[in-house]
């Protein structure tokens, strides 16, 4: 039987490479770092039958028509906003993702943001390198309180459902927004539903983890900010797209919030001359979020169990789109 074509898009753990070797013939883009190049990427898929992608890489119509073999995507991630999965449903070629196995990494990220924007824990490493420690003085890095204020997250499902559980420990009051409320989700959390603007107006630090789509993009603009609590803390493992930059660099500027913690941005890799660089009062993170060890070599193995059994006819873990076979 012939073994089936796969490209990877970057260099993968050898948990991962080894699966893939087994059930097909790989090639790859031979950086762990950089992204493989568009041209490159166009060059190399003209007979692969299944594609493992990364968020870097964009897949749209022109890498379906350059890859006219291919029926498997399995991009190494929870979020797909980097696929055109519409086009790809119309050509029949199966997308799959990441879910779960990232979500408590990922909330673990999230609250590294909370406490550090609110506790104000990257202007005092700075203080120190700086050598401008001086004496202890009562009013000096204070920041806000964590425990027992209210914690809202906007797209509490498996990653904001982990988020909100942390808040338990943390006395906080819970408090979620989806676009339906979610009665299992309340009954494990204790979480109340509420509407955008409400939790916004109510919450003292708020944390975003909706997908990237249409209805997302641009979510949290100056009306957005101009709702929350000057001292509200704002912290986004999502994408960055779901945020307009500049409004919340001005909202951050002018004190209208107290501090953001940021992992996402809306054109990645952001550099030092980033606006959000020149606020003491936002920590940035390069997109971190389920970077430890175990989860990022389980996403890759993840991927590849998705991509092999969707070339080898077996049961799919991950599909997004299982209508584009039917
Ligand atoms: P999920 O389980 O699908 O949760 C997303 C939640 O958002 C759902 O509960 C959904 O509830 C809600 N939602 C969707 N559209 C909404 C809208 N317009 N308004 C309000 N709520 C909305 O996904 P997940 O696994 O938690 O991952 C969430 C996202 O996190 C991913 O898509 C990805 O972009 C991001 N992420 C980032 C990192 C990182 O490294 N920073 C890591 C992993 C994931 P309803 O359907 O009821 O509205
Ligand atoms: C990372 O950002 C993911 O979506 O898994």
């Amino acid at each position: 039987m012939m073994r089936p074509l796969i490209y990877a898009t970057r260099r993968l753990p050898d948990e991962a490479v080894t699966m893939l070797l087994a059930s097909g013939e790989l090639s790859s883009w031979d950086s762990a770092e950089q992204p493989v190049p568009r041209e490159q990427l166009l060059a190399s898929i003209g007979s692969v039958e299944g594609l493992l992608s990364l968020i870097t890489d964009r897949i749209d119509s022109e890498v379906l028509a350059a890859a006219p073999r291919l029926r498997v995507i399995a991009n190494m991630a929870v979020g797909y906003d980097n696929i055109d999965v519409a086009a790809c449903t119309a050509r029949g070629v199966l997308v799959t993702n990441t879910p779960n196995v990232l979500t408590e990494t990922t909330a673990d990220l999230a609250w590294a943001l909370i406490l550090a924007a609110a506790r104000r824990i990257v202007e005092g490493q700075k203080l120190i390198e700086s050598g401008g420690w001086g004496p202890w003085h009562p009013m000096q890095l204070v920041g806000v309180d964590v425990f027992g204020a209210t914690l809202g997250v906007v797209g509490a499902g498996r990653i904001g459902t982990a988020v909100l559980r942390r808040g338990v420990g943390f006395g906080m009051r819970l408090s979620y927004h989806n676009r339906r409320p979610n009665l299992e989700l309340e009954a494990k959390t204790g979480a109340a539903y509420r509407d955008l603007d409400t939790l916004l107006a109510e919450s003292d630090i708020i944390v975003v983890t909706v997908p990237l789509n249409a209805e997302t993009r641009s979510m949290f603009g100056a009306r957005e900010f101009a709702l929350m609590k000057p001292r509200a803390v704002f912290v986004n493992v999502a994408r960055g797209a779901v945020v307009r930059e500049d409004a919340l660099v001005e909202a951050l500027r002018s004190g209208q919030i107290w501090a953001a913690g940021l992992d996402v941005f809306e054109r990645e890799p952001i550099g030092p001359d980033h606006p959000f660089l020149s606020l003491p009062n936002v920590v940035t993170v390069p997109h971190i979020g389920s970077a430890s060890i175990a989860t990022r070599t389980r996403m890759a193995t993840l991927a590849a169990e998705n991509l092999v059994a969707a070339l080898h006819g077996q049961p799919v873990p991950n599909p997004i789109n299982p209508e584009a076979w039917v």
